[in-house]
């Protein structure tokens, strides 16, 4: 039986640290890091993100700027809402909430945020950064679980990585920064032949599909550590891309879904905040 990663132990830890320098940052520049949070229309899930997000900031001293707009928001508005946020000196990170609703251009938004202030690490001048291996600010969920790896001790040296999703946002990052770490990476998504056997070769596996339970107990190798990423509502409530129930008969080590990989997610938006804030102060 595996041991489950318990992401909110790890999450109140990380963020007692944040605290701490926030608070640092606040007595020395006689203001709080700034975080701004721009979310577009009413998409439920996105709601929810974005007030976790907001307690996290309370929690650990950022100042959160909330900004929610129309549904029917234009691309000109939008982007004038990033540069004015982009000129502002008490703001350091930007963060807009994706799905956009489809009459915004997500790319031209995305670019038009500061790199210094991309508190998400989607801008490609960061996610060139990482590729060229001088990573600044990158992507959440990826360090999330980097850390999480480092905290219960696992070793990533020369272990085969099989990571089950290629977004921008977490497989492809994930892959770089385990490959960091001297990881052999296989990246698998739809078109992949035969994935059963590709995650059975797996010392670690990390499932970013957004399909639940996909990823079968009986294809974890046995001591492999996995990672879910999934989170999807079921008539059964949250669950992973992973069937967490016969997978933990396998694996060392698993993260729940609930209360695995979410909280450390918003912990490293925080973790970046307090980056940025660093660099925009002399
Ligand atoms: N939507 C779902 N996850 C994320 C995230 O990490 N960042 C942003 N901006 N939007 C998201």
């Amino acid at each position: 039986m595996g041991i489950i990663i318990d992401g909110k132990v790890l999450a109140e830890k990380k963020r007692e640290d944040i605290s701490r320098r926030a608070k640092a940052f606040a007595d020395k520049y006689g203001r709080s890091p700034g975080l701004a949070v721009v979310l577009v229309g009413e998409d439920q899930a996105s709601a929810v993100y974005v007030r976790n997000k907001k307690r996290a900031c309370i929690q650990t001293g950022i100042t959160s700027f909330d900004y929610h707009l129309d549904e029917n928001t234009t691309q000109k508005e939008i982007l004038a809402l990033i540069d004015e946020l982009n000129a502002r000196d008490d703001v350091d990170g930007i963060l807009v909430q994706l799905p956009l609703p489809s009459q915004l251009i997500e790319e031209e938004i995305l670019v038009r945020i500061d790199p210094s202030k991309d508190v998400d690490g989607f801008h490609p001048y960061n996610l060139g950064r990482l590729l060229m291996g001088e990573p600044s600010l990158v992507p959440c969920t990826p360090t999330g679980i980097m850390y999480m790896l480092d905290e219960y001790g696992v070793d990533i040296d020369g272990k085969d990585a099989v990571i089950i999703g290629r977004s921008n946002i977490v497989g492809k990052p994930m892959a770089i920064l385990l490959m960091m770490r001297h990881a052999t990476i296989t990246i698998c998504h739809s078109h992949t032949k035969d994935l059963p056997a590709r995650v059975k070769s797996a010392d670690i596996v990390v499932a970013a599909t957004g399909r639940p339970h996909m990823i079968k107990g009986g294809w974890i190798k046995d001591g492999a550590v996995v990672i879910d990423v999934g989170i999807s509502r079921t008539e059964s409530g949250l669950v992973g891309d992973v069937d967490f129930d016969e997978a933990i008969n396998h694996a060392s080590l698993i993260t729940p879904v609930p209360g695995g990989v979410g909280p450390m997610t918003i912990t490293m938006l925080l973790e970046n905040t307090i980056v940025a804030a660093g660099s925009h102060v002399s």
